[in-house]
């Protein structure tokens, strides 16, 4: 059996749909207010759940408030079949939360309030160990502490797991990170606050990927939104399209990718295309409203 484990945040997203982002100072009538499941790590290890094949199991390493919210969200990730020995509930935390703007054209604006996210530290991570050793891919994001996410790396590296950090959202962070990390998948704004190479098009793109293969990671895709994404690895380096679609919210586009990269290579498929398959699942994330609500089932990117 394959074993994909995900180390990351949990979020209530408190979503407003308003006709364009909002500027400073500006106040906006929204036309829709909903309450949504999200975090980055819940939307990646969702993805993981609903895209994998029945011979993985999906473990999840995250902290959640001792409150109705949270109770919600794991209720739910046990009914997309995910693993709750890495889930624990912390009373003297909230659940994290996001609060968001989705525009008409489908861009958004996030600003989070970490809760028991914060909580996840170091040694909390301790009892976790075995699941980190048991795994063959563990991915995290940066929405915990970063040291923590550093422990979970170095933990993984000395017993041979396959690291991928999605580094979201854009955060300065040490470079001894990178040097634990196999896979690195950054968006374009991710990109330039690592490497301070402003990423516009694929020369662009190629520069930023060469810096940060010089801090570590082998391989380094930097995804582009509609563009698709620059991959750049061992034997390739070059602009993967996506698919076209007209793009209705693009909440966790960035998390179903990852989370559909990590089960595609588990499967042994090729970088190209674990891409290609990343591709599938995130673009049809964006035609649905909402975080975890809009991530795809497998059978829908075979159909
Ligand atoms: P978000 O923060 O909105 O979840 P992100 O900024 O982390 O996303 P993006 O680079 O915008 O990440 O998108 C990630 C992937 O989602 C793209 O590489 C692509 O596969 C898919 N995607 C995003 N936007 C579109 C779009 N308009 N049409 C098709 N696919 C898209
Ligand atoms: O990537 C999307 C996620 O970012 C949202 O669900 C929100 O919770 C923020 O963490």
């Amino acid at each position: 059996m394959t074993r994909l484990l995900i180390l990351g945040s949990a979020n209530a997203d408190h979503v407003m749909n308003v006709e364009y982002l909002p500027c400073a100072g500006q106040t906006l009538l929204s036309q829709n207010y909903r309450l949504e499941h999200g975090g980055k790590g819940a939307n990646q290890a969702v993805a993981v759940a609903r895209l994998r094949n029945s011979n993985t199991r999906v473990d999840f390493i995250c902290h959640l408030g001792n409150d109705a919210i949270g109770e919600a969200m794991a209720n739910s990730w046990l009914s997309d079949g995910i693993e709750s020995d890495g889930v624990s509930k912390q009373s003297d935390f909230a659940t994290g939360t996001a609060m968001i703007f989705v525009a008409n054209n489908g861009e958004n604006m996030i600003g989070i309030s970490a809760g028991a996210n914060a909580s996840l530290t170091p040694k909390t991570l301790e009892k976790h160990r075995q699941l980190i050793f048991d795994a063959d891919y563990l991915l995290v994001q940066l929405e915990n502490p970063v040291v923590t996410i550093v422990s979970a790396l170095a933990i993984a590296k000395e017993h041979g797991v396959t690291t991928i950090l999605n580094p979201a959202p854009a955060t300065v962070v040490g470079k001894e990170l990178f040097r634990l990390v196999d896979i690195i998948t950054p968006n374009e704004t991710e990109a330039e606050a690592l490497t301070g190479i402003e990423v516009t098009d694929e020369d662009s793109a190629k520069f930023a990927a060469q810096m940060l293969h010089q801090f570590g990671p082998k391989t380094v895709i930097i995804t582009l939104g509609q563009q698709g994404a620059l991959l750049s690895c061992e034997g390739f380096s070059g602009i993967i399209p996506t698919v076209e679609v007209k793009p209705i919210d693009t909440v966790a586009a960035g998390d179903t990718f990852n989370g559909a990269l990590m089960v595609a290579l588990s499967e042994g498929k090729d970088m190209v295309s674990a891409v290609k398959f990343a591709h599938q699942a995130a673009s049809l994330t964006v035609t649905r409203e909402g975080a975890q609500r809009s991530i795809p089932y497998r059978h829908e990117i075979e159909d």
